[in-house]
């Protein structure tokens, strides 16, 4: 074997120098914006590492500043469990409910008054950082709160964090922040996005999300993330006894902290603070959804506590949602799957949240008469839960007199049938099973991914094969040819190969996604589950009475009465053979009884699990033949408690629940 080769110290030296002092540059100039020596300097600096490490690649250490775009991950993410559980924040929306929050933590802790920090919501991606002995060791992502992801290669890309910290004497440190993308980078990689015809990011907060899971840190590099360090871990040794002196703390050790975080000495001054930021928002350079209010003293922190959810010594104060002003061009009508006919507001684009919105939802006729919306109006829109762009109201002051007032059409505005509207219902409905729009939406439905899964059949190739002919139904799926599908613009041969096997795979899916699919009336997914596992086949579902159908637990008059309509109408049994002649699985094995111990029960689960995330512990329950609820009540059989339980625990103690820890629930699905 070839003797190892001997490195100077000198070069050792020098090297573990150069590192020093290209971290503290960074510092300098991302993280203060004052940088000390100049680009030319810097970048002789940086010249001077590479080389080096060139002519002595085993100096290279992961955290040196040459490192920051490593190499690409293959596969997942490894998961990364979280010492101390990450939690999330409760919200209040008025100072009213900042008072009373006050008036909890002071009770709770018997004293008179309490100081607060109060700092900026940043509107991003919750990540953790580990660093030991000074350096960087693991970034992860919140994940559920106990088991995250490492995605440390791509962390590492933004100049922010640092690799090393600029003092050497913390053994271990473990502190969080919100990763985001500035508006500007936001906008400029939506608008690259847009020239390479990519679909664009709704705001953001996705676009960091989505950039934090890219497998390449080379594209998470060029996306310029940063990042905003607000909380403490953990620290050995302790850096400081309350939240204000950490962040100053956190500054002087080289992370980029929370900007504007502000002690304030009373609940007075919280709400003045928050007070002056809800209007100053709108120029910072990331988004912000609201203030975040801390009891300062961590002695205090920790006699107060923790929810399952949320710690209960901090809590977010939600600015009032935004409100855009923009020109309601006119209404239209969108005819979806059921025939439900929703009226949308064509809007002048606006910018909101981050999104250019162009279409707002109005609900139903109804609400527009309530609100008095007309078209030609100008009005306030703002995104529901930030997601969906709804019109709040019009402004009647700037009516010229030309605005309409909207109309109901009596037919259908897609295929002309008289619109119905049922005693009691606030919907109109096109009941022309045949109308396009119900059609190409009911197929849409069936292919889409919780359903029959079909990769490929999405919205706009749906309405090409329906607008020519080439589907009828959702039966037709399976008839389609490679001839038929390939003449069309947009695809080649091997986009028609690829969608033509995907819906061959498709015919072998769960019986529940089969149920599903074909769109029954008030059957959605979980109803869908329950009525696969008690049939097992669609033609044993197809003859159940309407009593068989009540027995089951979790199935309702209504629901069993829209089952039995479905199988009564001649148009769904001739689809039905459709899928059947085609080779559509329609039934699945029936699973021994011995394979349901939990068949019957009902579980509710409160605080996190050691071993499986809640999305798992569901699977399984269900797997069992158990059931899952959100809410503990007088049907609940077992409540299982993890680790800071929430008030569902106190709940079940109350009504004599039985309640099981962990360990008993692995015994009961044969999981010691
Ligand atoms: S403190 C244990 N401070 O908001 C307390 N969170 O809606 C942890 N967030 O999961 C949260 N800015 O990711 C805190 N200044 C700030 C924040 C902040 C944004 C995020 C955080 C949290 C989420 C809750």
């Amino acid at each position: 074997m070839e003797e190892k080769r001997k490195i100077p110290d000198e070069v050792r030296k020098r090297v573990e120098e150069l590192r020093k002092e290209i971290e503290y540059h960074n510092y300098r100039y991302y993280v203060l914006n004052d940088p000390v020596i100049s680009d030319y300097e810097y970048d002789q600096l940086v010249k001077e590492l590479i080389e080096l490490e060139r002519k002595y690649p085993e100096l290279i250490t992961p955290d040196s500043p040459t490192q920051r775009v490593g190499a690409e991950w293959v596969g997942e993410f490894p998961k990364v469990e979280h010492k101390i559980p990450m939690l999330s924040l409760d919200n209040t929306y008025s100072y009213d409910e900042i008072r009373e929050f006050d008036n909890r933590v002071r009770r709770e802790l018997g004293i008179s008054n309490v100081e607060y920090v109060v700092e900026p919501k940043i509107d991003g991606v919750a990540v953790k950082l580990v660093y030991e002995d000074g350096r960087l060791k693991v970034g992860a992502t919140r994940g559920n709160g106990v088991v995250g992801e490492d995605i440390t290669n791509n962390i590492k890309t933004i100049r922010t964090v640092p690799l090393r910290l600029l003092r050497e004497d913390i053994r271990e440190i473990e502190v969080r922040g919100e990763v985001y993308m500035p508006k500007e980078a936001f906008k400029q990689l939506n608008k690259e996005r847009e020239e390479q015809g990519l679909t664009l990011f709704a705001n953001p907060r996705n676009a960091a999300a989505g950039t934090l899971k890219l497998l390449d840190p080379k594209e998470v590099a060029r996306r310029k993330l940063d990042i905003c360090i607000h909380t403490l871990g953990y620290a050995e040794p302790s850096i400081g006894d309350n939240h204000y002196e950490v962040l100053q703390r956190l500054s002087e050790l080289g992370f980029k902290v929370v900007p504007y975080f502000k002690l304030c000495k009373n609940v007075d001054e919280v709400i003045a603070y928050c007070d002056e930021w809800a209007d100053k928002r709108d120029e910072q350079p990331f988004e912000m959804d609201g203030m975040v209010i801390k009891v300062n003293t961590f002695a205090y922190q920790r006699r107060l506590g923790a929810t399952s959810k949320a710690p209960r010594w901090a809590i977010a104060y939600k600015f009032p949602a935004q409100l855009a002003r923009t020109k309601l061009k006119k209404i239209i009508l969108q005819v979806g799957r059921t025939g439900v006919v929703t009226p949308v507001a064509v809007l002048e684009p606006v910018f909101i949240y981050g999104t250019t919105v162009t279409r707002a939802t109005l609900h139903n006729a109804d609400e527009i008469k309530r609100k008095d919306i007309r078209e030609g109006d100008w009005v306030f829109v703002t995104k529901g839960g930030e997601i969906i762009p709804e019109v709040v109201k019009p402004i009647p002051e700037l009516r010229t007199g030309e605005e309409k007032v909207f109309e109901m059409p009596k037919n259908c505005p897609v295929c002309g049938s008289p619109l119905i509207r049922y005693p009691g219902e606030v919907a109109y409905r096109c009941e022309n099973i045949r109308c396009p729009a119900q059609v190409k939406g009911r197929i849409v439905h069936f292919a889409s991914r919780n359903a029959m899964d079909i990769r490929g059949l999405g919205e706009r190739t749906v309405n090409l094969f329906v607008d020519n002919g080439l589907l009828e139904d959702f039966g037709d799926i399976y008839y389609l040819r490679y001839e038929d599908i390939v003449r069309f613009e947009g695809f080649g041969d091997k986009s028609a190969r690829n969608l033509l096997e995907n819906i061959e795979q498709s015919k072998k899916r769960e019986l529940f996604r089969l149920i599903f699919g074909i769109g029954i009336s008030n059957v959605g997914l979980y109803t869908a589950k329950l009525l696969a596992r008690h049939f097992h086949s669609i033609d044993a579902l197809m003859g159940a009475k309407f009593d068989d159908l009540t027995s089951i637990e979790g199935i309702g008059p209504v629901v069993a009465q829209s089952i039995i309509n479905y199988f009564k109408n001649p148009e769904n049994l001739k689809v039905l053979d459709k899928l059947r002649r085609a080779g559509v699985r329609m039934e699945e094995e029936i699973k021994e009884v011995a394979e349901q111990p939990l068949k019957g029960l009902t579980f509710v689960f409160t605080g996190a699990l050691k071993d499986f995330s809640r999305e798992e512990a569901k699977e399984i329950v269900e797997k069992l033949g158990g059931r899952v609820s959100s809410s503990v009540s007088r049907k609940t059989d077992y409540v299982v408690v993890g680790e800071n339980p929430g008030s569902k625990y106190q709940k079940a103690i109350s009504l004599g629940i039985k309640i099981i820890n962990e360990e008993e629930f692995k015994k009961m699905i044969g999981r010691e």
